[in-house]
Formats: structure tokens, sequence, C-alpha cells
């Protein structure tokens, strides 16, 4: 028979399971089998783990967050070392996955992940392997394609904490700070933050200080307004030498955990109000895809198989509204799409008074 690998790899993300449906409908519609991998690319070798996917076992699982191929970010398979490093994948690794698709007769392996993922994937194009990419982040950092699915998800997650965290603010007057994932990138924080009507909004892209965050809780409290949400990435640098809570930006990194406690403890200490940080973390990543991310999961997966049938090995596919087109994993991979300040969001957000603790606020 036909067959087709898949696997999921890297951090998971609400819509993993969506892609993956959308995979195996249509490739059964295709006349293919499907071979699902365990656990990303470790599946791949020794012990090989994998599991036939078909029409039953993926009945019912479009609205289902993580995924049932299982994921790490950890492992045998690491082709990259922080953003831009690479790393070659040792030459025994390449013979074992190449051995596995012979043995198990894959036509082409369709590979769902985020960059470091899918610098693997480029690796084993480079090798001969036939690949086929599906771009995977909350944290919607990949280039080459407009959004990643998860990020839809993972901003309505914040959205809702903010909203939350919005009423309780209101009746205690109290500053709260709410620390949301993305590690080199700032867009969960910046669409969440307009989402949510925060007050402030601190990202990577943009140096703030405390100075400027602390005026414009102030200058809120003159307008009657008693209260303050503010929305910081988990990457959003700390100023140079901005601290004067009592300790040094490094031992306060290690002794208070993340950059949300850093900045409420600081706030806490220069305004001499109550101030209270929650750490939303993993909750991002977690629970049922939103319609959109169903639906671009969906538009992925089946596009993907249709790219594979093609025989249009290497590419990845891409979001470019309203198409989904496919580009290469190659020119897609290793470059970092980070919010720029002339962001159609940042503007709005000026616009709206909303501050990026900067001098521009
Ligand atoms: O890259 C996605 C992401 O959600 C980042 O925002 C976060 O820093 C990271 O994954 C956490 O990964 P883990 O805890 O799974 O190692």
């Amino acid at each position: 028979p036909k067959r087709v690998g898949v696997l999921t790899s890297g951090g998971d993300c609400p819509g993993l399971n969506a892609v993956i449906r959308g995979v195996v409908k249509s490739a059964t519609r295709f006349g293919y089998e499907v071979v699902g991998f365990r656990r990303g690319y470790e599946g791949l070798v020794d012990p090989v783990d994998y599991m036939m996917l078909d029409r039953k076992n993926t009945l019912g699982i479009i609205n289902q967050g993580g995924t049932i191929l299982g994921s790490t970010n950890k492992g045998r398979f690491s082709a990259r070392k922080g953003v831009d490093q690479r790393v070659e994948l040792p030459k025994e690794l390449i013979q074992e996955v190449k051995s596995t698709f012979r043995v198990l007769n894959i036509e082409g392996l369709i590979c769902i992940g985020g960059d470091g993922s899918l610098a693997v994937a480029e690796q084993f194009e480079e090798h001969g392997l036939p690949v086929i990419g599906v771009p995977k982040t909350i944290d919607n950092d990949l280039s080459s394609t407009a959004f990643s699915f998860g990020f839809d998800s993972a901003v309505a997650c914040a959205t809702d904490a903010i909203d939350r965290l919005y009423t309780t603010a209101i009746s205690h007057e109290r500053v709260m700070v709410v620390e949301v994932m993305g590690r080199h990138a700032g867009w969960i924080a910046l669409h969440a933050g307009i989402a949510g009507g925060a007050g402030v909004i601190l990202i990577p892209e943009i140096p703030w200080n405390f100075e400027n965050v602390c005026q414009k809780i102030l200058e809120r409290d003159r307008e009657n307004k008693r209260f303050s949400v503010i929305v910081v990435a988990e990457g959003a640098h700390l100023p140079e030498g901005g601290l004067v809570a009592g300790t040094s930006s490094g031992n306060a990194q290690a002794r208070l955990g993340g950059i949300g406690d850093i900045v409420s403890h600081e706030l806490e200490h220069r305004l001499n109000r109550e101030v209270r940080c929650v750490i939303l973390g993993h909750l991002q990543r977690g629970g049922p895809p939103t319609n959109f991310d169903r639906c671009l999961a969906t538009m992925y997966g089946a596009h993907a198989l249709r790219l594979l049938i093609q025989k249009k090995f290497g590419m990845m596919v891409s979001y470019q509204p309203p198409m989904i087109r496919a580009v290469p994993i190659k020119e897609a991979v290793g470059k970092l799409a980070q919010v720029t300040l002339d962001n159609s969001g940042v503007e709005a957000a000026r616009a709206l008074g909303i501050s990026f603790g900067d001098i521009d606020s």
C-alpha cells in the first residue's frame, strides 16, 4: 500500500490533532495508509514507535488539545543551538531514519513542528528524505507564514485570563501583572493585551523602562482608573540597571523566577501599593483549539498531503491569507518573525493610549 508518515515535534499546542485528522482524512480518500510516529522524531529510530492512523482512531479529535502522537522537545534530534546556530545531525541517525522509511515503505513524512523541528526536517531533506513541513508554534514567531496554528488559541486563553484579572483588579484597585508566553517575540502579549484592554504591554522587541510604566499607572490613577493590567511577554528584557527593589537583575531572576515576578516586585516597591502577578505558562498551550486554529490546522493538513502526493518535498505549508501556499522549508527556518514597530497592532495600541513602557508611549 501507499504510505505516508506523520509526526508532531517540539512543544505541543492546540490544533496538532486537527492537522493529524486533516492528513488522515484526506490521505484515506486518496488511497494512502498513514503511519503516525510517536514522540516526535524519536519514534523514527530505535525503538521505532508508531501507530497506524485511520478514520476510526482519529474520529472526533479536531477539538482536542495536545497530540495523540505525543511530542518532545528533547532527545536525539537537535538541529539547532539557540535561534540560529546549526547543529549537524549524526550520519548514523539519518541512516536509521532512512532504514525506517524503507522498512515501513514511507513515501513521504509530514513533520509538524516549530522552528527547531523544521530545522530537523530541513536536514532530512538535504539527505534525500522526502519531507513536508507544517509550521506550529503558539508564539507565532515563524517567518514565511502569516499565522501558525496554536497562536489564536493561546491568545484566546490569555485574553480570557486578562478579562478575569481585569474585574478583580478593579474591585481591589490593584495593579495586575500577567506574564504570557513568547520566548523571542511579543505576539501573544500584543494581541492578548489589545484584546483584553491592558494598560501596558511589555515585549522583547520594544525596550522599556520602569519609570515609563509607573508614569502610565499614575496617569490612569489621575483619570480615576485606579487599577491597571500589565501584560508582559516572558521574553521581555529587563531594562539595564532598572531595578531599585533591592536586588540586582540577575539575582532577582534567580530568586523570583520569571520576568512577571520581577516586574510586579519592582512596581510594588516603586509605587508603594499592592501588585499581583499571574504567570499563565502552559495553560496557554493546553485545551481545545479555537475555531480559527481548527480551520487553519485542517487546511494545513489537507494541503500538506496534497504536496506529498505531488512529490513537492522539502516544502512547508504557509498561510498567506486567504490562501495556503507552499514555501521551501529552507527559506522558512532560522528566521525569527518578531513584532515590528510599524506593526498595525502596535500602531493601534499606541493610538488607544496603551503604553509599551518606552519613550514613544
Ligand atoms: O515555543 C513555545 C513556547 O511555548 C515558549 O513560549 C515557551 O518558552 C516554551 O514553549 C516552553 O517550552 P517547554 O516548557 O515545553 O520546554
